[in-house]
């Protein structure tokens, strides 16, 4: 039986327009007629967003292959780690967890802390450019001790947080820059990028920024409007409900190399197989009040493969104890809390998810 499919064209081009003008209308029309359903986007695709769905995609590095996915379409995704497929993944990734895992990470916490606290606003202030500096002062801290020229970072990754096709761009002199910039402080050897391929420092820059700073946009916003959670006890819990309604990686993608079956259905080699954090998490048979912002939810248990907003499996963000670090540290420079001033939370479907903005808030 053919799989639902929401309303597309009726062209080749399929649903690629609504793709690319309102990915996630698109994806919640699709989620209404059940999980799987199925994508014309060029290429034959299938979204799937239960639980059983996600365990299988994320598990099963055989089948289901990075290289030659969406990330692919991207230069500053389309390399290192995230195009390292099985086998040789795992060898890579226990290399590379030896400076993430979270006890190292740890040891970066003073120097983020006091990075942040140089650049803590002081009174009115817009959260999401006040978070892109953070995270650009945060990743410079851990990478480079600081060596690399702040308005470098800047320029290198702005094209990530324009809308398309900006992030999909070649741009051969700006990466021929930075990595001539980054070659010369690994020679010095300063920081983490001392310790890491060249090619895995541009990747963990470009997969750390932009995820990051509009997770700490939101989380500044939910902060200022549920002061009652902006607590050191309150803060890991507002963030983990802030990245279940805002997954920047509101959809992750793989190749599919083999036959595969779901349920009944059998798919082709070649497929596109998509799961979506935004939709699992999201949906009401694993979330109750779903669209209702309750940190208290996660101090009992959550559903077994239905919160990933790191992902999951083998292939979980190898950044995520140092994104946790970089938006506690930043949630706790501000002593006596922050107020809402005005703004638009809504998130807007960039390469990752982010909040439309602005969003006004004034510190303490
Ligand atoms: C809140 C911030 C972040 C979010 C929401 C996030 C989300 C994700 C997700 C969903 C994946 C899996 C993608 C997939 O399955 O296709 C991923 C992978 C990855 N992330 Fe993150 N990320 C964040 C921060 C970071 C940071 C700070 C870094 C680097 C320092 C980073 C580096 C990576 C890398 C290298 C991968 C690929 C891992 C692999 O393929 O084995 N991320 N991230």
């Amino acid at each position: 039986m053919p799989l639902p499919e929401p309303r597309g064209y009726p062209t080749r081009f399929g649903h690629l327009p609504r793709w690319a003008g309102e990915p996630l209308k698109l994806l919640t029309e699709g989620a209404l007629l059940g999980s799987p359903f199925a994508l014309r986007l060029g290429r034959r695709a299938v979204v799937g967003f239960t639980p059983e769905w996600n365990r299988m995609l994320l598990s099963d590095l055989e089948t289901f292959r990075s290289r030659g996915s969406f990330s692919s379409l991207s230069p500053y995704l389309n390399g290192g780690i995230i195009t390292t497929d099985s086998p040789q993944h795992r060898p890579r990734k226990s290399e590379l967890n030896r400076e993430f895992h979270a006890g190292a990470v740890r040891g970066l916490a003073d120097r983020l802390r006091a990075v942040i606290e140089a650049i803590r606003p002081r009174g009115d202030f817009e959260a999401g450019s006040w978070a892109a500096q953070v995270v650009q002062a945060s990743l410079n801290a851990a990478y480079f001790a600081s060596q690399l020229p702040p308005t470098e970072l800047a320029a290198f990754l702005a094209p990530l947080k324009r809308p398309f096709p900006a992030p999909l761009l070649p741009r051969p002199l700006l990466f021929f820059r930075m990595r001539r910039r980054v070659a010369q402080i690994q020679a010095e050897g300063h920081g983490l990028a001392a310790h890491l391929p060249l090619e895995e420092v541009l990747i963990g820059l470009a997969a750390g920024y932009d995820t990051t700073a509009h997770t700490l946009a939101w989380a500044l916003w939910h902060a200022a409007n549920h002061p009652e959670w902006h607590t050191p006890q309150g803060v890991p819990l507002l963030v983990k409900e802030t990245l279940r309604l805002f997954p920047p990686g509101y959809v992750g993608s793989r190749v599919a190399r083999r036959v595969f079956a779901f349920g009944a259905q059998e798919f082709p080699v070649g497929w596109l197989a998509l799961y979506s954090p935004y939709l699992t998490h999201r949906h009401p048979d694993l979330w109750t009040g779903p669209l209702r912002f309750d940190p208290g939810r996660f101090a009992g248990k959550i559903p077994a493969w239905g919160y990933l907003p790191f992902g999951g499996g083998e292939r979980i963000c190898l950044g995520m104890h140092f994104a946790q670090l970089v938006l506690e540290q930043a949630l706790a420079v501000f002593p006596a809390g922050l107020k809402p001033l005005r703004g638009d939370p809504t998130p807007r479907p960039l390469l990752t998810l982010a909040p439309r903005g602005p969003l006004w808030l004034r510190g303490y």
